[in-house]
């Protein structure tokens, strides 16, 4: 009898190992998606930091149909999940309870430029986390003019909406 009971209890040990695996996993996979910026580590060369530091000086690099693409696709990777697709503020990660960011399409924040949007990206403002240890400089201001051109679109088209899925 106390074989089977504790038989039983280890079987429900190993079950519980494997619960708690698992939801460590779902955590980790969040704190990828919210991880705030990181310094250098101490001791680190700071090589690239004083020309990084001039890519994000105005005006910035020109926006080209080249720049814009990569903007599109850098945004739909890392905004969109929280500011939607067309930047309504209606992203998936805000359908599953995350505070819902502002429509760009407020008056206010069509009134941002590029530069401030860079800032944002580089610094986080309130809720939002920065994004400088996963978009460099030039990606910043390709996706900071992809939200100044939806801004331009959404006033041609003041109705239309999309689902935020990237
Ligand atoms: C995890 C969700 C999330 C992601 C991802 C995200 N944002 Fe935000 N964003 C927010 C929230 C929430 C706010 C409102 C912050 C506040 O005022 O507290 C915000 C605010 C902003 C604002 C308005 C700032 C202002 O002046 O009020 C801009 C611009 C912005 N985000 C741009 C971006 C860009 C560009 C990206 C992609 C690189 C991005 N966000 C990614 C959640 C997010």
């Amino acid at each position: 009898m106390r074989l089977i009971l504790s038989l039983v209890g280890l079987g429900l040990l190993l079950a519980a190992c494997d619960t708690g695996t698992e939801e460590r996993n779902a955590v980790a996979s969040t704190r990828t998606v919210q991880r705030p910026y990181q310094a250098l580590p101490p001791g680190t060369v700071a090589r690239g930091t004083a020309a990084r530091q001039a890519a994000l000086e105005p005006p910035g690099p020109e926006p080209t149909p080249q720049l814009l693409a990569r903007g599109e696709e850098r945004f739909r990777v890392f905004c969109s999940p929280c500011h939607g697709i067309s930047g309504r503020g209606d992203g998936t990660v805000v359908s599953r309870g995350f505070a819902p960011p502002p429509s760009y399409h407020e008056e206010r924040l069509r009134g941002l430029t590029p530069e401030q949007i860079v800032q944002v990206i580089t610094h986080g403002k309130g809720r939002m986390f920065p994004y400088a240890d996963r978009v460099p400089p030039e990606e910043r201001w390709a996706i900071a003019h992809h939200v100044k051109r939806l801004q331009e679109r959404d006033a041609d088209a003041p109705e239309a909406s999309e689902a935020g899925t990237p």
